[in-house]
């Protein structure tokens, strides 16, 4: 028995896959066959991994200009795309990174941004593109969460609650669609090593050890490893796997 994984003929969808994690995550679907859809707020950076996407073959790949947090948006995103046989909710950091802060000294205004990146766009993309997998009998919903919303990290409060919520929400959703061929799971990632704190790291290499300590696997996560096993929960081989949530994090929080 080949253990490839096979993606041919399935159409994606990657929010915020301009960068970093969704960028992996559009070249292991594009490499098992997939067309992916790049979403990104950035046109250019769409734009650029579609590009680069389409060169790695031998799937394919377009770009989609969308604010996911802009509900409106996200409809006219869907009527651009058309269905998709596997959604990857990835979208979740803003451009330039998020900001700690301690709970207390946050304002509700603050906490804006958090909700509607890491939760109130899992629910509208979702939202706008399940119902066509349970009538199409198959679909695959991942989502990108995070340790800060298993184990709970200071200053990373709603953050935290968000990524939580989705969570929560995946697992409803799934004992929802499942009887239709459609499976919900999420990958929680620890720390890892991109977006703004690559150039953190590059100015201060004892940071990046400091922050490997936690980890049983001792070194913060590469965009390369959440890659696999997404392309792994959106194939055939996963179809009895759902309302699950799998850390790839070097065992920083080994229970749920
Ligand atoms: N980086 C980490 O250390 C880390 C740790 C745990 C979990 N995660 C999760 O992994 C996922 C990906 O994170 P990343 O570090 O690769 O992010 P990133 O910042 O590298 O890339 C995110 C992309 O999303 C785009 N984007 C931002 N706001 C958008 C919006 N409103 N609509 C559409 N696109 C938008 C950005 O332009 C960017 O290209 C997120 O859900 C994040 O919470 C990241």
């Amino acid at each position: 028995m080949s253990l490839a994984i096979e993606l041919s003929g399935k159409r994606a969808l990657i929010t915020g896959g301009g960068n970093g994690i969704g960028a992996e995550i559009g070249r292991a679907l594009v490499r098992a066959g997939a067309h992916v859809w790049i979403n990104d707020i950035s046109q250019e950076r769409a734009s650029e991994i579609a590009t680069e996407l389409c060169a790695i073959g031998p799937g394919s790949a377009s770009p989609v200009k969308a604010d996911v947090t802009d509900p409106a948006k996200v409809l006219r995103m869907r009527e651009e795309t058309g269905p998709v046989d596997i959604l990857v909710n990835n979208v979740g950091i803003p451009i330039g990174g998020f900001q700690l802060q301690k709970f207390v000294d946050s304002q509700p205004s603050d906490w804006d941004l958090s909700i509607w990146l890491n939760f109130g766009s899992v629910l509208h993309v979702t939202h706008a593109y399940v119902g066509a997998m349970t009538e199409a009998g198959f679909g695959r919903v991942i989502t990108i969460v995070s340790d800060a919303g298993r184990k709970g990290e200071r200053y990373q409060v709603i953050y935290g609650a968000a990524k939580a919520a989705s969570m929560g929400f995946s697992r409803g959703l799934a004992a929802e669609v499942g009887k239709f061929g459609v499976t919900v799971n999420c990958v929680a990632l620890g720390a890892m090593k991109t977006g703004p704190l690559i150039d953190v790291i590059a100015n201060d290499p004892a940071f990046e050890t400091k922050m490997a300590r936690p980890y049983a696997v001792p070194r913060i996560g590469r965009t390369t490893d959440p890659a696999p096993l997404v392309a792994f929960l959106a194939s055939d081989y996963a179809e009895w796997i759902t309302g699950q949530t799998y850390p790839v994090d070097g065992g920083y929080v080994n229970a749920l």
